[in-house]
């Protein structure tokens, strides 16, 4: 199951992946009783079911390969070329989920922080592989809120070279869709659901709560 076709009218680069095992998940990583421990495991079994979608059409190379009885041509994922970066610290709970179906992805690592007052993000922290134009880069954060982070972001990688950007995220606002689709056409946004609305101190309703926090278990 894929985006609902409300969503998909009012967000064309959106995709919604709606596969049975994800929103299974999602609902689990939702329950406020979820302790630390299950949540990271989750967040990790959500980005690689959420990967295995979002991979769908990456590019292949030919290759020969030598069955027991004769060659062949297979094909293989130009897996060196993909970059997967998380926004610390949240998006690093869905770096191992993805390498185990890439494990030849090459990780780079923003840091950005939603200031608590304004919301906006602050920056603290860059790299990417140098060889950004010739990459498909995958930018990682459970949450896109109000788009802030991401949109930074994307226009840091953007400043880099980069030209070929995705966002996965696994909980989208309307408010963070319209935002980072807004500044960056371009770029595909993948969620696990697009929730309902913000409430007045930026966190998403109904959301999880706050997903750093309950991944690495600071509060
Ligand atoms: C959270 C989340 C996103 C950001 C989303 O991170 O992981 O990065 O907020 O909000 P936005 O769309 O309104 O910018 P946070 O700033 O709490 O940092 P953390 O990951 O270090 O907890
Ligand atoms: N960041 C989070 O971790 N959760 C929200 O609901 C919004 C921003």
């Amino acid at each position: 199951m894929t985006t609902p076709p409300d969503a998909a009218e009012r967000f064309p680069s959106l995709v919604v992946i709606r596969h049975p095992l994800v929103q299974h998940k999602l609902t689990i990583l939702r329950d406020r009783r979820t302790q630390t421990k299950i949540f990271k495991e989750l967040v990790d079994e959500i980005a690689m079911l959420m990967a295995y979608e979002a991979t769908a059409d990456l590019p292949l190379d030919n290759l020969a390969v030598d069955t027991p009885l004769e060659q062949t041509m297979g094909k293989q994922v130009s897996g060196k070329k993909l970059t997967l970066v998380p926004i610390l610290r949240a998006g690093l709970g869905m770096v191992e989920g993805i390498l185990r179906l890439v494990p030849s992805a090459r990780v780079g690592h923003i840091g950005l922080y939603r200031d608590h007052d304004t919301l906006e993000p602050v920056d603290y922290y860059f790299k990417v592989p140098s060889d950004a134009a010739e990459r498909d880069f995958f930018v990682l954060d459970p949450m896109l809120a109000t788009g802030g982070s991401a949109v930074s972001a994307v226009a840091s990688l953007k400043r880099a070279g980069a030209t070929r950007i995705r966002f996965l995220c696994l909980v989208a606002a309307p408010e963070g869709v319209r935002r980072l689709s807004a500044a960056h056409p371009d770029v595909t946004i993948y969620c696990a659901s697009l929730d309902r609305e913000l409430n007045a101190q930026g966190y998403i309703l109904p959301g999880l709560g706050d997903a750093g926090d309950r991944l690495f278990g600071t509060r």
